[in-house]
């Protein structure tokens, strides 16, 4: 057996005791055992099944956060929730988990105690040295954790990699390693990454993601397929995505460097402690000018410049304002009022003369808009041509 950790569950009402011996750790929160807490009696009396919609709360007992290694999943209140992962200390670990029915808003409190044990190694030791991670593209992490998927998904992956001893030792959602949210269109998952471990080295198939063909087809882009006679995924679902695969072997890697020994905390007999010396005074003085006061000068030289601008260049501030452009419209004005008193001048003269002799034709000012073409006569009323008199016809 390559698991060595043994998980105890106990749920307080059902005290279901039972122990798991893989890696992974997968547990399902079932609605239908918490709604027969909801509404046991309409059950056996009214016989009326509920089907309610719940959403789970999980926590360490006493704690905010459920432990470090260990996530909760629930994609909707009418699925149920997964607790999943990889614990990586041995420890016992109380979780709590609250149902809330969101059609009548009970609650209903279960306790699972998680019991991780040291096996026959210790837990740091490199129990699977040979690791590799498989990304399928067309999952979600709800999809899957049951325990049936993870078997038709271990079983394509035994035939990978050419052995029967295999276990799955991650499986973590694709948007927990920088995924990107899918469009919410059908076709477009999340993806669920899936690690699996073995005692047994890589298969020639898998040996191949190591060679530097690889990834020169992955790093171009190019959508690359499984090798032909690698390929054993049955269900498209659980089908491999090739270039992210990913190999990790575990005895490769260096050893760590080994703790740093702790001393009893008591210095040798014989050396005397010599304390750090204070730093030299420092003068604070040129940097309060430079900083508080040279600003605070310019400030008042700025406020005494605009008041003096505010209140003593009133008249200055007039003068300007009459620019080229006003003084333009000035000139204007005085031309349009010089043309119009000229016009009057030149009415007053006609008249005049009309005074002087009876005889002569109506003043022109007093004639009625006619075409010098054809004669024909319009009202004066309809033309707004600049060339109407200013004095209308009288009939
Ligand atoms: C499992 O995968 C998750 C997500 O990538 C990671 O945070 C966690 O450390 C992994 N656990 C182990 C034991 O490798």
């Amino acid at each position: 057996m390559a698991g060595c950790r043994s998980w105890v569950f106990l749920l307080t009402g059902e005290f279901t005791a039972s122990f798991i011996q893989l890696p992974l750790f997968t547990y399902e929160l079932k609605r239908e055992t918490f709604q027969s807490e909801f509404e046991p009696l309409s059950k056996l009396y009214a016989g009326r099944l509920y089907d309610d919609p719940m959403i789970f709360k999980c926590n360490r007992q006493y704690f905010p956060d459920l432990p470090e290694w260990l996530r909760f999943t629930q994609r909707h209140p009418f699925d149920n929730g997964f607790l999943y992962g990889t614990p990586t200390s041995p420890g016992k670990s109380i979780i709590e988990i609250y149902a809330v029915n969101k059609r009548s808003y009970e609650t209903a409190r279960h306790i699972l105690v998680i019991k991780v044990t040291a096996g026959r190694r210790d837990l740091n030791d490199k129990m699977l040295p040979y690791q590799a991670e498989f990304f399928l593209k067309l999952r979600e992490i709800e999809k899957v954790l049951p325990s049936t998927v993870q078997t038709e998904i271990k079983q394509d992956l035994q035939k990978l990699w050419d052995t029967e001893a295999l276990e799955i030792v991650n499986i973590s959602n694709a948007l927990d390693q920088g995924g990107r949210v899918p469009l919410p269109l059908a076709g477009h998952f999340e993806g669920v990454y899936v690690k699996v471990g073995s005692e047994q080295y890589f298969s020639d198939c898998l040996q191949r993601v190591l060679t530097p063909e690889h990834q020169r087809q992955c790093t171009a882009g190019a959508k690359v397929k499984v090798p032909g006679g690698c390929n054993f995924c049955s269900i498209p679902s659980n089908c491999i995505t090739w270039c992210k695969t990913e190999l990790f072997d575990l005895t490769k890697l260096e050893p760590e460097p080994p703790a740093p020994t702790m001393g009893s905390g008591i210095l040798d007999a014989g050396i005397d402690f010599d304390p750090p010396e204070s730093p030299p005074s420092r003068d604070y003085l040129p940097d309060y000018l430079v900083t508080v006061i040279v600003p605070l000068i310019l400030a008042v030289i700025l406020c005494a410049l605009l008041a003096y601008v505010m209140f003593c260049r009133r008249e200055g501030v007039y003068v300007s304002v009459f620019n080229e452009k006003t003084l333009y419209t000035c000139v204007m004005f005085c031309r349009i009022q010089l043309y119009h008193q000229h016009t009057i001048h030149g009415d007053t003269d006609e008249l005049r003369n009309m005074a002087g002799n009876r005889g002569v034709p109506p003043p022109l000012s007093t004639l009625p808009m006619f075409n010098c073409r054809t004669g024909e006569r319009a009202s004066p009323l309809q033309s707004d041509s600049p060339s109407i008199p200013l004095i209308m016809a009288q009939q």
